[in-house]
C-alpha cells in the first residue's frame, strides 16, 4: 500500500519524481524517499510525513540525476520513520518495495549470518541485502532472477544500481507494476496514475515478469529470465481532477460532483430512444446464471451488501455478500451456475484482487465494477462496468460509492429484465425514474447547512449509531464508516431491530443516533425503534423524506428531510447527508480531510 515511481532520462529527475510522489500519495503517506544516481553514487534522501517535507530536505540539499526511484509509504513493517522509509540502499543497490515479503525474518537471520549489517526494521532491507549479495559473484540478471527465487510474498520494486548507472530495475509479483515509455526517457510507477503526468503510453508487467528501463528502450523478461514482448496500451488523461476548484477539500469537490458523475454514468448505460440499459455482450449465457456473488472491501462491502437488497427484491436469483479477505481463505463451493461481481474503486485492493485470481483459477465467471477501467481488477475480469465517475482523490470514498450503486442497482434491472422478472413497461419506467436522479440529488445536496449544524454534536461524541432497516441498512453502516474513519469518532451502523438484542445498552444521556427512515414498508417499525433510543436518552438526528403527514418530532433532536423518490432509489439520496455529516464532524475538528490518520486511498497489501 505504497507508491513508486522510476524515471531515467537525460535530464535532472528529482522535481518530477516529488510530483508524482504528491499525486502517489492517495496509497500511502506515513513517509516518503527519494534515490538518484549523482556521479556514479547513490544519493538517498528520506522523510518521515508527507512528500512536502521530503521537498523541504531536497530543496536544502540539491541531490540531482538523471536515474531516481522514488517511494511514498504506509507502515507495515516498522514505524512511520525516517529509517524505514524507502528507498533501502547499500553502497551497491537502492530498492522500493509495494507489499509484504513474508519470510522476510528468516532471510534476515541468513544475511545477518553473511555478515550483512541492518538499519532499519523494514521487510523491504532484505531486497537490498540479498541483491548486494547476489552481484559478488553473478550478472545483473542473474542476480534479480535468484533475489526473486529467494522471495516470498506480494511485492513490486524499482531497483537502481551504483555499477549499473543507466537501468532501473523493476520485478512485480502480486502487487501491481506499470512502465511508460516518453521521448527519451522511460518511467516505472506502481500504477499508470502516477505516470500520467508524464506519458499516456504504458505497458503493465504481469506476475513473475521484470524489466531493465533504459532511457531509449524497455526490455521485459519472464521468471525464467526469457525475453518477452508487452503490449503498449493508451490510458485516458484526465489531470482536470486533481484540481479542487474552489472547495476547501477533495472530498467537499467529490460530494459536490455527484449529480454530474451520476448524469455521466447513466449517459454511458441508459439508450434514451429506446428505453433500453446499454449492458450488452456478456461473456457467458445469462439464463445459465442462478446466483451472484458480490465481493468488495469496505466502502465497495457496502454498495454490494445495497445490491443484495436489490437483486433479491428485483429477480429469482440467489445472492449473497462476501468481504474479499474472508471470502479468499473461505472453503468456497464453486458452481457453473454463479456469477462473481468485484466490486472496487481503485481495482487494484490486494484483498479483492486476490478473490477475483481465485475465481478465475476454479474458472468462475467474472465481472467487475471499477472506477480505474486500467487496474489490475478490470483488465483480469471476464467483463468490466465502469462506474464512469473520474478520478476519486480523497481518500473517503463518495462519488464512487454513489456511482457503484447506481452501477449494481442498472445490472440487477438488466438481469431481472433479462430473465423475464419484470414487464417491458415497468423496466422502462425504472430506467426514467434512474433520470431523474441527478436533479433530486442536487436538491439533496441543499442540506448542507443543516447537516453542517447537526455534525457539531457528532464530532464531540465519544460515540454513536447509525440506524436502518431493509435498503436503509447498507448505508447506515456506508454513514457509520464514514464518520469513523473522517472524524475518528466510534460509529456503529446497525439494523434498527437489532438494537434491542444488545446494542441498546451502549445509548446513554446525550449519544448522537442517526435513524434512517425513509416512508417505505419499515417506517412505523423504524420509528418505534427510534423511540426506544430517545426514551433512553439517544439524540437522534432523523433522515426521512418529505411527505405530505408530518413526522411527530417530539423529542426529537434534529429531522432531515430529503426528496421523494421510490423506496428502490431512496438511498442514493441519504448517502449524502451521511457524507456531509462526516466531512463537517472531521473539518469542525481539524482532521486531514483527504488523507485521514493511517489510511490510504489505495490498499495494495492484505
Ligand atoms: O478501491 P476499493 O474500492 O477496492 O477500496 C476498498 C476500500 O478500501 C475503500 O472503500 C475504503 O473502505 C474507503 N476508504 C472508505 O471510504
Amino acid at each position: 500500500m505504497c507508491g513508486i515511481i522510476g524515471i531515467n532520462s537525460n535530464k535532472p529527475v528529482t522535481g518530477v519524481i516529488l510530483n508524482s510522489l504528491k499525486k502517489l500519495e492517495y496509497r500511502g503517506y506515513d513517509s516518503a524517499g527519494v534515490a538518484t544516481l549523482v556521479n556514479g553514487i547513490i544519493n538517498e534522501t528520506k522523510c518521515e510525513g508527507r512528500v512536502e517535507n521530503l521537498e523541504n530536505i531536497i530543496f536544502k540539499n540539491k541531490n540531482d540525476g538523471s536515474l531516481g526511484i522514488g517511494h511514498v509509504r504506509w507502515a507495515t513493517h516498522g514505524q512511520p520513520s525516517e529509517v524505514n522509509a524507502h528507498p533501502h540502499s547499500s553502497e551497491k543497490v537502492s530498492v522500493v518495495h509495494n507489499g509484504i515479503i513474508e519470510n522476510s525474518t528468516l532471510l534476515k537471520k541468513h544475511l545477518i549470518r553473511a555478515g550483512h549489517v541492518f538499519k532499519s526494521q523494514t521487510d523491504t532491507e532484505v531486497i537490498t541485502h540479498l541483491i548486494t549479495e547476489y552481484l559478488k559473484n553473478n550478472d545483473l540478471k542473474t542476480s534479480i532472477l535468484k533475489m526473486l527465487k529467494r522471495l516470498h510474498g506480494s511485492f513490486a520494486l524499482g531497483i537502481i544500481f551504483k555499477d549499473f548507472p543507466d537501468i532501473i530495475v523493476g520485478a512485480r509479483r502480486g502487487s501491481p507494476l506499470a512502465v511508460g515509455y516518453g521521448p527519451n526517457e522511460n518511467y516505472l510507477g506502481s500504477d499508470s496514475y502516477a505516470l500520467k503526468s508524464m506519458t499516456n503510453k504504458v505497458s503493465y508487467l504481469d506476475d513473475g515478469e521484470f524489466c531493465f528501463i533504459k532511457k531509449k528502450e524497455v526490455q521485459f523478461f519472464n521468471s525464467d529470465g526469457n525475453k518477452i514482448n508487452k503490449q503498449v496500451l493508451e490510458v485516458s488523461s484526465d489531470d482536470q481532477s486533481y484540481d479542487k476548484g474552489n472547495f476547501k477539500h477533495f472530498m467537499a469537490k467529490e460530494i459536490h460532483e455527484q449529480p454530474n458523475t451520476i448524469k455521466s454514468c447513466l449517459k454511458e448505460y441508459i439508450d434514451k430512444i429506446n428505453n433500453e440499459i446499454n449492458i450488452i455482450n456478456f461473456p457467458w449465457n445469462n439464463k445459465e446464471i442462478k446466483n451472484i456473488k458480490l465481493i468488495g472491501c469496505g466502502t465497495a462491502y457496502h454498495s454490494c451488501l445495497m445490491a443484495k437488497y436489490w437483486i433479491e427484491q428485483l429477480t429469482d436469483l440467489e445472492v449473497e455478500t462476501d468481504i474479499a479477505s474472508e471470502f479468499r481463505y473461505r472453503k468456497n463451493k464453486f458452481k457453473n451456475s454463479q456469477l462473481y461481481v468485484f466490486v472496487s474503486q481503485s481495482g487494484e485492493t490486494a484483498d479483492t484482487y486476490a478473490a477475483l485470481d481465485l475465481c478465475k483459477k476454479n474458472k468462475m465467471k467474472t465481472c467487475s465494477i471499477v472506477n480505474v477501467v486500467e487496474s489490475s481488477i478490470a483488465r483480469d475480469s471476464d467483463y468490466v462496468l465502469p462506474i464512469h465517475c473520474g478520478p476519486e482523490v480523497g481518500v473517503a470514498s463518495t462519488k464512487a460509492f454513489m456511482g457503484q450503486l447506481l452501477v449494481l442497482y442498472l445490472l440487477t434491472l438488466k438481469l431481472s429484465f433479462l430473465h423475464d422478472k419484470i414487464s417491458k413497461e415497468n423496466y422502462g419506467l425504472k430506467i426514467s425514474s434512474l433520470l431523474e436522479l441527478p436533479k433530486l440529488i442536487e436538491n439533496t445536496l441543499k442540506i448542507e447547512r443543516d447537516i453542517q449544524e447537526a455534525s457539531k454534536d457528532f464530532s464531540k461524541a465519544k460515540g454513536s449509531m447509525f440506524l436502518g432497516r431493509g435498503y436503509s441498512f447498507p448505508i447506515a453502516l456506508e454513514g457509520a464508516l464514514k464518520l469513523k474513519e473522517l472524524a475518528y469518532v466510534h460509529a456503529e451502523g446497525y439494523p434498527a431491530g437489532e438494537m434491542k438484542h444488545g446494542p441498546l445498552a451502549l445509548i446513554e444521556n446525550g449519544m448522537p443516533v442517526v435513524v434512517i427512515a425513509p416512508r417505505d414498508k419499515f417506517y412505523n417499525k423504524t420509528i418505534s425503534n427510534m423511540q426506544e433510543v430517545i426514551s433512553r436518552g439517544g439524540k437522534v438526528l432523523l433522515i426521512s423524506n418529505k411527505s405530505t403527514d408530518e413526522i411527530s418530532s417530539e423529542n426529537l433532536w434534529k429531522k432531515i428531510q430529503v426528496e421523494t423518490i421510490s423506496d428502490e432509489l431512496f438511498p442514493f439520496l441519504i448517502t449524502i447527508p451521511l457524507q456531509l455529516l462526516a466531512y463537517y464532524a472531521a473539518n469542525a475538528l481539524g482532521h486531514d480531510i483527504d488523507k485521514p490518520r493511517n489510511l490510504a486511498k489505495s490498499v495494495t497489501v492484505e
